[in-house]
């Protein structure tokens, strides 16, 4: 049988970690974490509930009221409601690194992540996977891109799904998103000592998929083609 790996795939806001992420894992025949999605759920909760996700201390007093379900079938709930498609919305993305930077819930997040990752091989994208929720990773990348080329890719992405924006407001918003993520106090956005970067500015999505199991395959000896 198998032994059991992880995968962690790090990098800043829209780099594309989550469409390679979710095709590396379906063609390994491992489970897909989106731990952003985790984050974006909880700031919509805080959002709902009326408060000001800046506001630090009334954010963190929900942490017992809110329930995150990543399902299998990609839908992501919280509380039960399906929150899927507006956890994408600016609202949230425009907040969601406020919410990230609150120690108490990263807490809380990372403890459910690392539940998930303890039965099951893993493919899981964030910000913090190599360097603080698995630390202990067999595969580790660092995925990266220019700043151009992430909110193009961010932009179309949104147009696809029905999101108003224009591309300046997502360039502000990938900007922004970066800062906070990389200079917040408690796990920051960073590469891990033993991450491979990988940049995708130059690469279309199978390149990537087909980079990322060239790395899978010379860590691990699992082997498969996209192709
Ligand atoms: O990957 P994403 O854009 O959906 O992530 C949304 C935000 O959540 C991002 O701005 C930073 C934060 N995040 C984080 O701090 N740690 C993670 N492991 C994943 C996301």
């Amino acid at each position: 049988m198998d032994k059991r790996i992880s995968i962690a795939i790090d990098g800043p806001a829209a780099a594309g970690k989550s469409t390679i992420a979710k095709k590396v894992a379906k063609l390994l025949g491992l489970v897909y974490i989106d731990t952003g999605a985790m984050y974006r759920a909880f700031t919509y909760a805080v959002l709902k509930r009326g408060i000001d996700p800046e506001d630090e201390k009334a954010s963190c007093s929900i942490i017992p009221e809110v329930k995150i379900e990543l399902c299998e079938d990609g839908r992501v709930l919280c509380n039960g409601e399906d929150v899927t498609r507006v956890i994408r919305e600016p609202k949230v993305s425009g907040n969601v690194s406020y919410i990230a930077s609150y120690k108490d819930i990263r807490l809380a997040l990372v403890d459910m992540q690392r539940d998930m990752a303890k039965t099951v091989s893993v493919v899981m994208d964030g910000r913090d996977i190599g360097t603080y929720v698995l630390p202990d990773a067999e595969v580790k990348i660092f995925q990266i891109a220019s700043v151009g080329k992430r909110a193009e890719r961010r932009y179309i992405e949104n147009q696809e799904k029905g999101i108003e924006t224009s591309l300046e407001d997502v360039i502000a918003d990938v900007r922004k998103r970066d800062y906070i993520d990389s200079h917040r106090v408690f796990a920051p956005l960073k590469k891990a000592d033993d991450a491979i970067e990988l940049d995708t500015s130059d690469l279309t999505i199978d390149e990537s998929v087909e980079a990322v199991l060239k790395i899978v395959k010379e860590k691990t000896g699992r082997e498969v083609s996209c192709r």
